[in-house]
């Protein structure tokens, strides 16, 4: 396996699922506070003390130790979100929350001070509880100036800390969680086609708008966008799978399509006019569509299929759902593993936009035993998820033969956290442990998984220790 000498190694966090401290120092509530199950449910009208994201694993207070612990594995990079509530609590103030700015500048300087460079997601799942209620979220066109002064101070203020940057996390799930995604709180059910399509459009406006102020203010830093990588295979060679296959990713496309070219895609005529949707779409707008992000970031859990046939219905994957693949196995949460699937798709990628490609989220969520060896020590013996670790970033590896730029790979969850479509704390990924459970027992004690050692490893040697 020969990986670049540069290749940026890590791992990956979402503040919502880690940081907890939900309403301290001025943080305002966000659409996490209020969905205690997850992207299925409506939200409660307070937190309420069961959601366990609320505390989740106590990183606002900890996280040193936890950066000490990811410096020892040999991070490069540490992928994370700042949450937006933190930083403006309601959304639509002028003025930031400077207790939320000065907790972002001393987690910075502690990456720093171990040589790990941030990769910061500027919104991942975690709209002002506010923006939502009042202006539902997205729907409405003002969120793009909100979000636009949001990252316009963020950028000044982290200016030297932060050079790389993530617009949206998974900007095309919003059709699957409008709440989450989009901030939307009008029912998944009454939403129309058109009012979403309008939303997701403000978003991507928005997503540029923000890569222009990033260029504008950071020269040196890079901004990418953030999708949902799913590859989508035809379920059997019949033409009319095929076809189906191509139109479902096409909806997916439809998002990074236009922050990677800067326009509208010439399928999305057929697609939008099906639906019966006609955008707004003001000559501003356009011009703003054409600022394009440097780089494409992609999470990746699984494959899935298509199908022509109306019987054939499926799984739940990673929210997007799909026909069950007959030659893979799945995850404990029923999501198929296909490490093929990533070479596949970032070939795709690079295929289709020849922009440099970053892997920012991939990994195993399994039930995890801590267990206490005959020397003392407690850890955890995850041999599943090193072989899905390593049988993936073989496929990185092959990959990087292929020919495709990839920047680098952050290993979703590093450290133990709250589960985003289940909110829920026995779904682990970590390298690390946390003593935390989903009936609000535990110490919030760090242990290191057998899975730790590994990575140190596959890090020092830059992928060389790979089988
Ligand atoms: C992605 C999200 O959808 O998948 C993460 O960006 C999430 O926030 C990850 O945690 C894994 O999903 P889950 O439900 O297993 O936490």
């Amino acid at each position: 396996m020969q990986f670049p000498k540069d290749f940026l190694w890590g791992g990956a966090i979402a503040a919502n699922q880690i940081e907890g401290a939900y309403n301290s120092d001025g943080k305002g509530l966000s659409v996490q506070d209020v969905t205690p199950r997850g992207w299925r449910e409506r939200p409660t009208e307070t937190p309420t003390s069961d959601n366990m994201k609320l505390e989740a694993i106590d990183f606002y207070h900890r996280y040193k130790e936890d950066i000490r612990l990811f410096a020892e594995m040999g991070f490069k990079v540490f992928r994370l979100s700042i949450a937006w509530s933190r930083i403006f609590p309601n959304g639509d103030e002028h003025t930031p929350n400077e207790a939320g700015l000065a907790f972002y500048d001393d987690l910075f300087d502690e990456c720093h001070k171990y040589g790990i460079e941030p990769l910061v997601t500027l919104s991942h799942y975690e709209t002002p509880l506010h923006l939502s209620k009042e202006y539902d979220g997205w729907r409405n066109r003002e969120l793009i100036g909100f979000f636009e002064h949001y990252a316009r101070t963020v950028f000044l203020r982290y200016k030297g800390k932060v050079k790389y940057w993530l617009t949206f996390n998974e900007i095309n799930s919003i059709a699957h969680t409008p709440l989450l995604s989009g901030g939307i709180y009008t029912p998944k059910e009454e939403l129309t086609e058109q009012d979403l399509y309008q939303a997701i459009h403000h978003e991507l406006v928005a997503s540029a708008r923000v890569v222009k102020a990033c260029h504008d203010i950071l020269p040196d830093a890079q901004i990418g966008c953030m999708i949902l990588g799913m590859p989508v295979y035809p379920l059997t060679p019949q033409p009319e799978d095929v076809m189906k296959a191509l139109q479902t990713e096409r909806e997916n496309y439809y998002f990074s399509d236009i922050q990677v070219r800067g326009y509208y895609p010439s399928y999305s005529k057929r697609l939008l006019k099906e639906k019966g949707i006609e955008l707004v779409i003001t000559p501003e707008d356009i011009g703003d569509l054409k600022h394009t992000v440097d780089f494409v970031s992609f999470s990746y859990y699984m494959s899935t299929c298509e199908s022509s046939n109306p019987d054939h219905k499926g799984g739940e994957g990673n929210i997007i759902g799909g026909v069950p693949n007959p030659y893979l196995e799945a995850s404990e949460w029923g999501w198929q593993i296909d490490p093929v699937g990533l070479r596949f798709y970032l070939n795709t990628l690079y295929d289709r936009y020849q922009k440099p490609v970053f892997i920012v989220e991939n990994g195993l969520g399994a039930v995890d035993e801590l267990i206490t060896l005959p020397d003392g020590t407690k850890t955890v013996l995850d041999d599943y998820r090193i072989a899905y670790l390593n049988d993936h970033l073989v496929q990185v590896g092959e990959a990087i033969k292929d020919g495709v730029p990839i920047m680098g790979y952050t290993a979703w969850g590093c450290i133990d956290l709250v589960s985003f479509t289940t909110a829920e704390l026995k779904k682990r990924y970590g390298f690390i442990y946390v003593d935390r459970h989903d009936d609000g027992s535990g110490t919030f004690k760090r242990f290191k998984k057998k899975s730790f050692s590994w990575y140190k490893e596959v890090i020092a040697s830059n992928g060389t220790s790979l089988k």
